[in-house]
């Protein structure tokens, strides 16, 4: 009887539930190439709160505003040098894992540490 109106909340319910798993997917878009892909939402915001901290600057210095994933802005391709930099003193000098060396070593809350010279 009320069979119609049955299918149109179920395409209704449908719907809105699609929509919520796009936008949680949209959020979610990675793009690591240096931190391992696996690394959960947890530690990634940890270590992205480090680097905001260690240069005194917001996530859009290096992010675009919208759309994590992008790699348009300069900062970002640096940063990932200096992740790699950063890893291999650790593992040259320090042991690997070690974090000893980290951006706040150098950066002590200046963008570009050749400032301080
Ligand atoms: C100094 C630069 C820098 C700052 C500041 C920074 N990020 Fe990032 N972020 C990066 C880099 C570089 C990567 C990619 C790392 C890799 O390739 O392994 C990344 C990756 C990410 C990713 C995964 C998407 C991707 O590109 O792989 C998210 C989400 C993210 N950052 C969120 C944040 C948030 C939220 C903040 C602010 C709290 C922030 N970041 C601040 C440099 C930065
Ligand atoms: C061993 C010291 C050292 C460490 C560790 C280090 N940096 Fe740097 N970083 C520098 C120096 C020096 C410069 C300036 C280079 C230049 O002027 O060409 C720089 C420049 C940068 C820049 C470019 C700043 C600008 O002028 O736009 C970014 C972004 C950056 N570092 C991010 C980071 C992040 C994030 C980390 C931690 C993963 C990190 N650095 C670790 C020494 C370091």
């Amino acid at each position: 009887m009320h069979q119609k109106k049955f299918v149109v909340s179920i395409l209704i319910i449908v719907s809105v539930f699609a929509l919520q798993s796009f936008n949680v997917k949209k959020d979610k878009v990675r793009n690591l190439q240096v931190l391992p892909k696996d690394i959960s939402d947890d530690d990634l915001d940890k270590i992205m709160d480090t680097y905001c901290e260690s240069l005194n600057v917001k996530c859009n210095f290096c992010h675009v505003k919208g759309d994590m994933a992008s790699d348009e802005k300069e900062d970002k391709k640096i940063t990932r040098k200096m992740m790699v930099m950063a890893n291999e003193i650790n593992e040259k000098y320090f042991g690997k894992d070690s974090g000893t060396v980290g951006c706040m070593t150098c950066h002590n809350g200046k963008k570009n540490p050749s400032d301080m010279k």
